[in-house]
């Protein structure tokens, strides 16, 4: 059966790859359009980015944590993969009333600031207290998309379609992030992000760090070549602009906590727009049959299943999880279009908005 998934992500390119090795005949298009994964930090933060009762998602990033380890394997390349863990960390008594409730949750022991400093030598002696989280791990997501990409070499073709009718494929798979709003009229939404990058010495930080500092949320993810990702603003807008007030926010609040990256270089200051749902969980499943979505509906027919008997299957709106979802989204709908049903997949039909 020939596949043509719609958007070259993480998460499409992901597909696609569990889809060749399942023997099928895979096209990814490539819009060319900025993806999340250009600026996302990677951090695998099932606990810190999930939230609460959420079960069903609670579950989804868990299991695909889980997966990580092997999905990086199985690339056989060097893609970041680092399981040094998360320290969870507040700067004043307010932020940790706040970081306690996410704490007590994934239920993590407090440790005091001379605990933390010793894990992490180079952080603030204002920060007042933090938990270490050994199963947050971090990724890089530029070299998982360059890995993903060898591995379909041969399979991308760079095509912008405006309508789901542009496509000649037995099953369409529709991982256009954002951009799936105006393919499938599914209430996904662009979520402004504002992310810096920085370089220094290798080594400052051995942990990904993610912090509340005087009520702001920020996290840094260092890499081993000494570039460190301090991320990031939350905006629901759709504009690309780098703001004054985006960059103060996030190297004041990365410098009162590790004031030794007051001497790093700035190198890059990005722009990326997570893919937002109306509840921030994916949407992973058959478009639903007696549910025509507005932007298609002319050209889907009345669903998941056009007049030639293919078949339409949404993976889109991963929010802040896109990175840390590739590998459970990709077994999940690989499975789906080998006619799979995993009950896992119900609490995220396209069908519940
Ligand atoms: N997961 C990090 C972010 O969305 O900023």
């Amino acid at each position: 059966m020939n596949v043509t998934v719609v958007g070259a992500g993480i998460i499409g390119l992901s597909i696609a790859w569990r889809l060749v090795e399942r023997g099928f005949d895979v096209t990814v298009l490539d819009s060319g359009e900025p993806g999340a994964w250009q600026v996302a930090a990677g951090m695998l933060a099932p606990g810190g980015e999930s939230a609460f009762e959420q079960p069903a998602l609670a579950r989804l990033l868990e299991e695909s944590n889980e997966r990580w380890p092997a999905f990086a394997a199985e690339l056989g390349v060097d893609v970041g993969y680092d399981d040094a863990g998360t320290l969870g960390l507040a700067m004043t008594a307010d932020d940790l009333a706040d970081a306690a409730r996410v704490w007590t949750r994934q239920k993590l022991p407090l440790l005091r600031p001379s605990e933390l400093r010793e894990l992490e030598p180079a952080l603030s002696p204002r920060v007042r207290a933090g938990v270490f989280a050994p199963a947050e791990r971090q990724v890089d997501p530029r070299k998982v998309v360059a890995a993903l990409r060898e591995r379909l070499a041969g399979r991308i073709v760079a095509k912008r379609i405006n309508a789901l009718s542009e496509v000649d494929a037995e099953t369409v798979v529709v991982a256009a992030g954002c951009g799936t709003a105006a393919l499938t009229g599914l209430p996904v939404r662009p979520v402004k992000g504002q992310v810096l990058r920085l370089r220094g010495e290798p080594g400052l930080l051995r942990h990904v760090l993610d912090a509340t500092v005087d009520g702001r949320h920020v996290y840094l993810v260092p890499r081993a070549d000494g570039e460190i990702v301090v991320g990031a603003t939350q905006e629901e807008r759709t504009d690309w602009t780098v703001t004054a007030g985006g960059v103060h926010d996030l190297l004041h609040a990365a410098i009162e906590l590790v004031p030794g990256l007051a001497e790093w270089e700035l190198v890059e200051t990005t722009v990326g727009h997570r893919p937002g749902t109306p509840d921030n969980a994916p949407l992973l499943g058959r478009l639903a049959d007696d549910a025509p979505h507005a932007g298609s509906g002319s050209q889907v027919g009345s669903g998941s299943r056009v007049g030639s008997g293919r078949q339409v299957i949404v993976a889109a709106g991963h929010h802040r999880n896109g990175v840390l979802l590739a590998p459970i989204t990709a077994d999940l709908i690989a499975g789906l279009v080998d006619g799979e049903h995993d009950p896992l997949l119900e609490h995220f039909a396209p069908g519940r908005f």
